[in-house]
């Protein structure tokens, strides 16, 4: 499978490019701005089968991001859009740029990479997965400093399924798991007091299989993948 990770150099999106990249049908793309981080990354695949594309998702994609990805993919068997940012902020204290950085990785980064991939997705059969938050899980508790992540991973969660609908005769499938607590870097912002019970590991053991086989039982669904709260 043609697989491309956004977020790859750290917490989850390491663990899932490593893991999908055991199996030497798989070719994975993995794109985040820390090169040295990717190389790392490409060290762990015995099998030659991962291409490091440093990029800030900030940026427009058409002129250098996305030419590099068609030279190595024709199609695309799978999108995970996993990258994310958390500005650990009370609301009277976020200012506009705060909510542009948020929502532009979060949320507009997305938007340009499905937009500028869609005529490259394989037909039938591509599954999008948009890596969402508890946060921005409808009815979930919510916290404190939390507002501009937990909004912008409710409207990935909506986009999720605005998508699966309009896509769905085209057998493009799109779903988004709105992960509880993982031990990363990024829980660390959170939540700095506390320990989360499940590992980037055993996520993206679960992430990389659902990505795989998802899309068969699933489409439109946005499934909250979460131990405990948070
Ligand atoms: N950990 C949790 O408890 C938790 C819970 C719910 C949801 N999630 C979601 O799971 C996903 C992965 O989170 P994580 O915990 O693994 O976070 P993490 O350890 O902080 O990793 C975030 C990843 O996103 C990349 N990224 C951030 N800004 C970017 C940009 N402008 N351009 C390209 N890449 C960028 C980072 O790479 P560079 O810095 O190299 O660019 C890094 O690879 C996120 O979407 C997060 O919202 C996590």
């Amino acid at each position: 499978m043609n697989v491309i990770v956004t977020g790859a150099s750290a917490g989850i999106g390491f663990e899932l490019v490593r893991q999908l990249c055991q199996n030497p049908i798989n070719r994975v793309i993995g794109i985040a701005r820390n090169e040295s981080r990717l190389a790392e990354l490409q060290h762990l695949c015995p099998y030659n089968n991962m291409i490091a594309l440093p990029f800030d998702l900030t940026q427009a994609i058409e002129g250098i991001l996305l030419p590099e990805i068609y030279t190595h993919f024709t199609k695309t068997d799978v999108l995970i859009n996993n990258a994310g940012y958390l500005q650990n902020k009370p609301f009277t204290a976020l200012k506009p740029a705060d909510w542009e950085h948020t929502f532009s990785v979060n949320l507009f980064s997305v938007v340009r990479l499905l937009k500028e991939l869609y005529p490259g997705f394989a037909r039938p059969g591509a599954h999008v997965v948009n890596i969402g938050s508890m946060g921005g899980y409808q009815g979930s508790p919510k916290f404190t400093g939390l507002s501009a992540y937990s909004a912008s991973k409710a409207a990935l969660a909506s986009l999720t399924e605005c998508l699966a609908e309009e896509w769905k005769h085209e057998g493009i499938s799109v779903n988004c798991l709105a992960l509880g607590a993982v031990q990363t870097e990024m829980f660390g912002k959170a939540f700095p007091q506390q320990q989360a019970q499940v590992s980037p590991r055993s996520i993206a053991t679960f992430i990389a299989q659902f990505a795989q086989t998802g899309h068969h039982l699933f489409n439109g669904k946005v499934i909250p993948v979460s131990l405990s709260t948070p």
